[in-house]
């Protein structure tokens, strides 16, 4: 199969040219060096950025190390603090459709789903907002007398953020927003695949009136996140993307026991029953895999089917997904987009040719759509594979695209023993009427999430991470600012005299 021509647009004039910010400044990279954005509708090359190198990472973390260092801004009061972030909430409702626009430009997700989503990032920004005002705290009943204890949360210093492709702005907020909140400053390092939209949110970050440095955005690919992730000046890294490289970050954040939080992948289970309310389990199924195209960390690309049922769900699912409406992204009425970059164009039919070759069958999909309209888009049909057992690759490793599995179970306990064997947990849906085995199964299932009858919804007041391989840490809820602070415990004597200095209990 020939991959579609990404070749750059006949009038690169006609292209857009975007800076980074490092201290206050729009710059481009020292070394001039720049590479593009590609829209993976049409292909072309429709603006391009700069590939910042060891240098501009170093005088990124520099400036985000001044202004944390001098205390610009773990000295700003919460409340100033607060206020920042809500400024930065209403830029972000007033420039909403083009924040989305330009996301789907980039990574071909649906406009139907980005729009609300990018309107929604301001409740992120608010929330934090509230948190930095009201972040605080303990006093301690220390079981000596005339001791006052108290703890203070203090910010760690100077955080990188690197972000996947996926949703580029919220994965981002996630982290920006309560390392703010916190007194942090960051240098955020976007996905080469969507640079400009989070070069955009830099602008309304300056727009709202942070002090320079405060916030810093670096684009550039795994090289220049990986110069950021070893950079001695950083305290601590949040990540969102693959197992693979959050594991090499984890190694260089060990190097010098810098902090770090890690959202990785999935092989998520979306766990039908037969007392199920079957059509909303469909609807259910394609809002966690195909939803996206299945390009999400909490995708649910293991669907677990009660044998009785098995054949019956197949077919209505199977007929549903045939309906889809797959193209232009930009289009509201448009079901699945195209996914967002060659490489993974190309890994998800690589895997659709694993799985035939471990002789799962091909029920649906599996290439490329016929549709000459669509030709020089990286579309992938939505594909459902069945006959699938649980050792397969095509149900162990992450395709992160629309590719389903349908494993077939016996009953609840067998439902959980596939469900839980992965090295993943992410995430798990589960579809039944019987208000027992909801709690049941919610219980049992290794994962950070548990959606019953529902499936991938996040909200701000929410936590959100993974067990086992999908990761370390969780963003989301008030308990996130505790990812960005460290604990300072403070002893105050009242009035006592050292009785004894070599005892300290006398
Ligand atoms: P990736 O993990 O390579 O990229 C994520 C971010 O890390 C990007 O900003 C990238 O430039 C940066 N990066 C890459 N190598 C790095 C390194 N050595 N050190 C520091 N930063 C580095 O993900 P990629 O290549 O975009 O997608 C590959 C696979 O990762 C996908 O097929 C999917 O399975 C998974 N993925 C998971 C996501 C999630 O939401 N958990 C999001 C995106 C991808
Ligand atoms: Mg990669």
């Amino acid at each position: 199969m020939t991959p579609p021509d990404n070749a750059p647009a006949a009038d690169p004039h006609s292209r857009e040219h975007y800076q980074m910010l490092i201290g206050g400044a729009w710059r481009d990279a020292a070394d001039g060096r720049r590479f593009d954005s590609v829209n993976p509708f049409d292909a072309t090359h429709w603006a391009d950025v700069p590939l910042a190198g060891e240098d501009d990472v170093d005088a990124a973390v520099r400036a985000a190390r001044a202004a944390f260092d001098t205390g610009t801004w773990p000295a700003t009061p919460p409340a100033r603090r607060a206020a920042l972030l809500r400024r930065l909430g209403d830029l972000i409702t007033e420039r909403a459709d083009d924040l989305a626009r330009v996301q789907v430009l980039e990574n071909g997700k649906l406009i139907r789903e980005v729009a609300g989503q990018t309107r929604a990032l301001a409740g992120h920004c608010y929330f934090y907002a509230g948190v930095a005002e009201t972040m605080h705290g303990q006093t301690l009943a220390a079981s000596v007398p005339n001791l006052h204890v108290f703890t203070v949360r203090e910010p760690i210093g100077v955080v990188a953020a690197i972000t996947p492709w996926n949703s580029p702005l919220a994965l981002l907020l996630w982290k920006l927003c309560p390392a703010l909140a916190a007194g942090n400053t960051l240098v955020v390092k976007p996905s080469e695949v969507t640079p400009v939209s989070t070069l955009i949110l830099g602008e309304l970050i300056t727009e709202a009136g942070f002090p320079d440095g405060v916030v810093n955005i670096v684009t550039g690919e795994g090289p220049t996140g990986a110069a950021l992730a070893r950079h001695p000046g950083v305290d601590k890294i949040a990540f969102t993307g693959s197992t693979a490289v959050g594991k090499t970050i984890a190694v260089s954040a060990a190097e010098r026991l810098a902090r770090v939080s890690l959202e990785l992948g999935g092989k998520s289970p979306n766990i039908i029953f037969p007392d199920a309310d079957l059509p909303n389990a469909v609807n259910g199924v394609l809002a966690g895999i195909f939803a996206a195209t299945g390009q999400t960390c909490m995708a649910g690309s293991r669907v677990l089917v009660q044998e009785d049922i098995h054949d019956d769900f197949a077919a209505a699912l199977v007929e549903r997904t045939r309906q889809i409406k797959i193209g232009d992204p930009l289009d509201p009425e448009t079901e699945m987009g195209t996914v967002a970059c060659l490489s993974q164009h190309r890994k998800i039919l690589d895997y659709i040719d694993i799985a035939r070759q471990e002789g799962a069958t091909l029920l649906t999909g599996g290439k490329r759509p016929d549709d000459a309209a669509l030709a020089r888009g990286l579309f992938v049909e939505p594909t459902i594979f069945a006959d699938v057992t649980n050792d397969m690759r095509i149900a162990r490793e992450e395709v992160f695209g629309p590719v389903v599995v349908l494993i077939p179970y016996r009953d609840e306990d067998h439902a959980v023993e596939i469900a839980n064997d992965t090295p993943f947990g992410l995430a798990a849906g589960v579809w039944t009427t019987d208000v027992a085995r909801a709690h049941r199964m919610a219980r049992r299932l290794r994962a950070g999430t548990v959606w019953i009858n529902n499936y991938r919804k996040t909200n701000y007041v929410a936590p959100f991470g993974g067990f086992g391989e999908s990761g370390l840490g969780r963003e989301n809820g008030i308990d996130a600012v505790n990812e960005y602070t460290e604990v300072k415990t403070v002893w105050i004597d009242m009035g006592n005299r050292i009785a004894d200095p070599f005892n300290p209990r006398a």
